[in-house]
């Protein structure tokens, strides 16, 4: 380009203007080629009865994902959470499409930054996310020994930025208010009626604040002392403050150990147990892993017709490879994807599963239907619990009316380069994976009349992009802004150098 400037003095004005015309040229091919700017439609999920369904289709969901906090739950900080770095999540959400899944759980997210680019290819892959409030940073969760001391305005404020942010996302499923707060004697005395006004602190501000209703959970450890009882005294409706219980509840189960069945690994008695829980139940974490290699044979049964009227689906622990052994993909130093025998299992089994099938089997003639499941009134007492405690809520309703000031969340353009994976993937065996490197968008344009299949092949031909999940962005406008912007360069250049 500079050449051209200080060719200015001796060409004619002939050749300037071909000069001109080339740059400008060249320009517009780059930008049309980076510049097919897309944007996501994600219906949102919303609760019917006991199930999870499709706010645009009516089609029940279930979820069918996996939980991901690479790093393990520490790995939120000032700088960085497992939704930060659009690089990252261009290679793990490639994956996630290739594993087959439409939720990942996310433990720990920092409001402060900015999760624009991978909500948006989270969108574009039409997964959904299931996100936990709260963090082990200090003032970011609460102590269950010792709930009083930080349950506070700084508590809060964190709780509802995550919330502020993530609410104007449609493919943000459901906010989990705890996880596993509730896990031994002590914390049964002391904290259950905490949660309870965690959980009514966050309906209240869904509902002043956030574009749309999201459904608020809570996400129980697999003790069989608290997780029923919980469930129940969690659920229940208190006329005095009708937001105070859960809209789904999230139970994490390794009882299916090796080769089990519907019985012997106790998942009837499960079923049994929620048969008449009014609303979604479903497994928040599982995939034992006591017996290995994991066969996931558990998830047969979790997507059968025993266990479909009651469980709407599960996500297992976990996609990335931590100390405790649970991982389907082993990450190295480099950002490269080592692929585990689990992963390949898991995509085997989770490919099997037919939406269709399910949706029509939750909506047809079930006999446990959703007009015999009613939201029970509170009681006293709950087995195991300790729920009499008066919980201060002043503070709560002060934020509550000024609501928090964060960035809200919104889906962005992101050229197509972007939704490349620029990582290695290794296969088992240490060669190369041919899998998908490039999430590919799943929606059809028309929002009501096509459901999705979650168990189209994850390989295959290449999506057509002009009638695919997109909406355009007007192409030309893009190209006349970096066109003014080239000349605007151009022109300054001439100057500085003529
Ligand atoms: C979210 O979903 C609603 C309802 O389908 C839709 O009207 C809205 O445009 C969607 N928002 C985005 C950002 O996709
Ligand atoms: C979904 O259900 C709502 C209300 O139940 C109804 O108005 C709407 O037409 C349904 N949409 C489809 C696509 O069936
Ligand atoms: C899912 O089941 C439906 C109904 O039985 C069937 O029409 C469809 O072909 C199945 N899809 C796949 C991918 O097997
Ligand atoms: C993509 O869609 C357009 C418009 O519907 C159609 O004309 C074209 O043939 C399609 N291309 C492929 C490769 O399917």
């Amino acid at each position: 380009m500079l050449k051209h400037c200080f060719s200015k003095q001796v060409d004619t004005s002939f050749l300037l203007l071909t000069m001109h015309f080339r740059s400008t040229l060249f320009f517009v091919i780059h930008i049309l080629s980076s510049c097919l700017l897309v944007s996501g439609l994600t219906h949102p999920i919303k609760i019917q009865g006991n199930h999870f369904i499709d706010a645009i289709t009516n089609e029940t969901f279930f979820i069918k994902g996996v939980d991901y906090q690479p790093g393990g739950s520490s790995a939120v900080s000032e700088e960085s959470d497992p939704l930060s770095n659009p690089a990252i999540c261009a290679r793990d959400i490639a994956l996630f499409q290739e594993l087959g899944i439409n939720t990942v759980r996310v433990y720990s997210v920092n409001p402060e930054l900015d999760h624009n680019a991978c909500m948006t290819m989270l969108a574009l892959a039409d997964i959904y996310l299931i996100l936990d409030v709260n963090s082990p940073l200090p003032n970011q969760h609460l102590n269950r020994y010792e709930p009083w001391t930080t349950y506070n305005d700084q508590y809060l404020q964190h709780v509802f930025k995550v919330i502020e942010q993530f609410s104007y996302y449609n493919n943000t499923l459901g906010f989990f208010a705890g996880n596993e707060v509730i896990n031994d004697g002590l914390s049964a005395k002391r904290s259950p009626a905490y949660v309870r006004s965690v959980i009514n602190d966050m309906k209240r501000y869904i509902k002043k604040h956030s574009p749309r209703i999201i459904p608020v959970g809570y996400s129980a450890a697999d003790d069989l002392r608290y997780r029923i009882p919980l469930s129940y005294y969690l659920g229940c409706h208190d006329s005095e403050k009708p937001d105070s219980n859960v809209d789904f509840y999230g139970v994490n189960s390794y009882q299916w150990c090796g080769e089990q069945t519907f019985s012997s690994s106790g998942y009837d008695q499960l079923v049994a147990a929620y048969r008449q829980y009014s609303k979604p139940v479903f497994f928040s974490e599982f995939g034992c892993n006591n017996v290995l290699p994991r066969t996931f044979s558990e998830v047969d049964a979790l997507y059968s017709e025993e266990m479909i009227p009651v469980f709407s689906g599960g996500l297992v622990y976990e996609f990335t490879q931590e100390p405790n052994n649970y991982g389907l993909v082993e990450v190295g130093s480099g950002g490269e994807v080592h692929l585990l025998n689990d992963f390949q299992v898991l995509k085997e089994k989770y490919g099997q599963i037919n939406s269709t099938v399910l949706h029509n089997l939750a909506s047809g003639n079930l006999p446990n239907s959703n007009l015999m499941k009613r939201t029970t009134s509170c009681e006293n007492i709950y087995e195991n619990l300790h729920t009499e405690i008066n919980v201060p809520d002043t503070f709560a309703f002060d934020l509550i009316e000024k609501g928090v000031k964060v960035r809200q969340g919104k889906y962005i353009d992101l050229p197509s380069d972007d939704l490349t994976s620029k990582f290695k993937v290794y296969n088992t065996g240490g060669d190369l994976h041919e899998g998908i490197k490039e999430i590919k968008p799943k929606k059809t344009t028309d929002t009501s009349t096509k459901p999705f299949h979650e168990n189209s092949k994850p390989s295959g031909a290449k999506p057509n992009r002009s009638v695919r999940a997109f909406k355009r962005k007007p192409v030309l406008e893009c190209c006349f802004l970096a066109y003014v912007l080239l000349e605007f360069t151009y022109q300054v250049a001439c100057l500085i150098y003529s």
